[in-house]
């Protein structure tokens, strides 16, 4: 038993068993999900718990048809089945009893403001804006709910794949709040008896870089 069991628990699983998940347990993960830090202390996030295979179903219609436009202008017929053989990787929340799909204001930036009111080119304001502080602030509240839900004993999928038919999505939601759009979809259910180990990480030496002097 290591203090970092619960890091170790979490995988990605995108098969799931029958059932529902209790709204209870839903809102211990949503809670968890809220305690992430933000850019400013913002919490520029809201979640959209969707139970409802009607529009699951809808959702999962959607993507199909967005994927399959995607598909059909690729350059040729093996960059269109490598596309299409990423379509069920973007269709986990079908297969849940649950889809959560987040929704994020964008980071409202001093930086940005004083800039543009002094006139500074955009090529800069894009650089000041790169590091995308809205959309880390969402990153670090899924991963918490992946971890709640994972020590809870649920599967999840963090999922921006469908999003590419975030319009249509937004549309069959028919969720609105001013300045908010669709981020991501969380697939969450009970996880099936056999899911596939979590993918091999790099080595910390390809990926870490420590700078002494
Ligand atoms: C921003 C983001 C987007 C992702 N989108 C998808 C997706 O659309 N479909 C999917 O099946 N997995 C998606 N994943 C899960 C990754 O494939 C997965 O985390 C990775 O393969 C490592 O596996 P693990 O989560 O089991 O450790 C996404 C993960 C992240 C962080």
């Amino acid at each position: 038993m290591s203090e970092l069991d619960f890091i170790y628990k979490r995988k990605s699983i995108r098969d799931y068993k029958e059932g529902e998940v209790p709204k209870e347990d839903i809102l211990k993960m949503l809670e968890a999900a809220t305690l992430a830090p933000s850019p400013k202390h913002q919490q520029n996030w809201h979640f959209v718990v969707v139970q409802n295979g009607e529009i699951v179903s809808k959702m999962a219609e959607a993507v199909t048809k967005s994927h399959e436009y995607i598909a059909s202008l690729a350059r040729n017929e093996e960059e269109r089945a490598q596309f299409m053989k990423v379509l069920p990787y973007y269709l986990n929340f079908q297969r849940s009893s649950c889809a959560v799909i987040v929704y994020a204001k964008e980071y409202d930036m001093i930086e940005e403001k004083i800039l543009r009111a002094n006139g500074v080119d955009e090529a800069i304001i894009d650089v000041i804006k790169s590091p995308q502080a809205g959309a880390q602030g969402i990153g670090a509240a899924v991963e918490n709910f992946l971890l709640a839900a994972a020590n809870m004993g649920y599967g999840a999928c963090y999922m921006t794949g469908p999003a590419h038919a975030k319009t249509e999505i937004e549309q069959i939601i028919g969720f609105e709040k001013p300045g908010y759009s669709l981020m991501a979809i969380i697939s969450l259910g009970i996880p099936a008896d056999e899911t596939p180990r979590q993918p091999r990480r790099k080595p910390l030496e390809e990926v870490v870089t420590f700078i002494t002097e």
